[in-house]
């Protein structure tokens, strides 16, 4: 399918495409930007919107395309899910007599995938789990993070955002009409190579941002885009700190899995006094490579899985039941393997990650960067200050970050993400002197990425 020139425009604020597949021609109405009539006429979009335009994953995924660029910047991998779980989508759409399959499943979960979740999660949660009040599924930790926030977050509330964060939190808290409060983790070394336990909150600055209007506090563990696995002590004044002001903590866990060195994953929820007020994100496109599945669930206590349910079923209704069979059957298969580290997917995607992790690192000390080694996740961020690159002007008002990464696009055909866009407009520079790198990849990526800061080096040399 091809997206053709626009033709001419029709109705009032509307222009057409001609939308061309192989057999057939639709016609699309697109919203245009007929000026006209867009201030004065209800034709437009909802107000609340308003400030929630720009969307770093569409500028900078865009960019990476036109510029034909080897892809560090998003969060997906360059290879292929796990073959067993590929095998049992297929089967499931294909070589299964159930014909339910291919239908409409349960509303807030397909029955064996919110079972096999309750298996899974129910010792790290420390209590056993009921498979269908304490979870719920939606379309990917993004779709859990909306009903989460519409479901439990009235206009008015404040809700505490830990920076950097994924960007979403931002716009879904705004849009829901709540206020975001801002704390920024800290690096706490000033010189040499950083590890991301070196960023920290501040218990005085953190304490200041609750208040008796503080409904939720938002956190990423392990951190995207820091790669921080918070450590016992850390979570324990995020959640004395929950129970003070008797408020919610929204804790998105989707890098779960992937924990390096000696570091273990301690889930909020199983500290005392913290599960009736957690809700715990995860997601299949992580935890299985498998980011385009688009599915996700939420963890909790019935009276917060509740209301998240009710606005699933009135706004997605359910998730593609193929799918969630799929992933059912593969984290069966990887429970029934747990205890073989090097087998089992939940724990071997890290072991090979760490070479990778470590390969990058490399890569970017020698071209100048100083990186933060992860403890989790798969991004590192690198300071990029000891480059002293002159940016041309880009004619825009962006942070440093921002320009740099569009450069490094353009003229090194190497796409990145700048992390100030996971800071609030106060602190973004804080994030402008680093960039983002992704190294879920194939060697082979990671290799064309090295030979790129090479001939970089040797560039500069002349
Ligand atoms: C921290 C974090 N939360 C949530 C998501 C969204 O996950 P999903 O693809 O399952 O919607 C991402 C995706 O990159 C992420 O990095």
């Amino acid at each position: 399918m091809q997206v053709l020139n626009p033709v001419k425009s029709v109705g009032i604020a509307f222009a057409t495409y001609v939308v061309q597949s192989t057999s057939h021609k639709t016609v699309l109405p697109i919203i245009s930007c007929n000026r006209k009539y867009s201030k004065m006429s209800k034709l437009r979009g909802a107000d609340r919107l308003k400030g929630t335009e720009k969307n770093v994953w569409v500028e900078f995924g865009k960019l990476a395309v036109d510029y034909k660029a080897l892809n560090l910047g998003q969060g997906f991998p360059d290879f292929k899910p796990p073959q067993h779980v590929i095998d049992k989508m297929v089967h499931a759409v294909d070589g299964s007599d159930n014909a339910l399959l291919s239908q409409y499943t349960r509303s807030y979960g397909h029955p064996r995938l919110v079972n096999v979740l309750a298996k899974l999660y129910s010792p790290l949660m420390g209590r056993t789990l009921d498979p269908m009040n304490n979870i719920t599924i939606s379309i990917g930790a993004y779709g859990v993070l909306f009903c989460a926030i519409q479901g439990l977050i009235n206009p008015g509330d404040e809700v505490v955002i830990v920076e950097p964060y994924f960007d979403c939190y931002e716009p879904m808290v705004k849009v829901a009409g709540a206020i975001p409060k801002y704390v920024p983790l800290r690096p706490i070394k000033k010189e040499g190579v950083l590890s991301s336990d070196d960023w920290k909150l501040d218990p005085v600055e953190l304490e200041s941002k609750f208040s008796a209007k503080t409904k939720a506090i938002m956190i990423n563990n392990p951190n995207n885009p820091v790669g921080k696995v918070f450590r016992k002590e850390e979570l324990e004044m995020i959640a004395n700190l929950c129970k003070k002001y008797d408020c919610i903590c929204i804790s998105d866990e989707v890098y779960e899995w992937m924990i390096y060195d000696d570091n273990k994953h301690l889930k909020i929820a199983s500290l005392p006094g913290m599960w009736e007020r957690t809700i715990t994100m995860g997601s299949a496109g992580k935890t299985f490579s498998a980011t385009g599945w688009k599915l996700g669930w939420g963890v909790g206590p019935d009276h917060l899985i509740k209301p998240m349910q009710v606005l699933h079923q009135n706004c997605i209704y359910t998730c593609p039941t193929p799918i969630q069979e799929a992933v059912a059957e593969g984290l069966e298969y990887e429970l029934s393997i747990q205890d073989k580290k090097e087998e089992c997917y939940l724990t071997s995607l890290a072991l090979e990650l760490k070479p990778k992790r470590d390969a990058l690192a490399k890569s970017l000390t020698e071209i100048g960067m100083i990186p933060t080694i992860p403890d989790g996740g798969y991004f590192m961020m690198a300071d990029i200050s000891n480059l002293n690159i002159d940016i041309p002007d880009d004619g825009t008002k962006d942070p440093y970050d921002f320009k740099f990464v569009r450069w490094l696009c353009k003229e090194k055909r190497l796409s990145v993400i700048p992390p100030s866009a996971f800071y609030n407009q106060e602190h973004k520079n804080l994030g402008e002197k680093f960039v983002r790198f992704c190294f879920i990849k194939k060697d082979e990526t990671l290799a064309k990425a090295d030979e790129i800061f090479k001939e970089w080096k040797a560039s500069q040399g002349k």
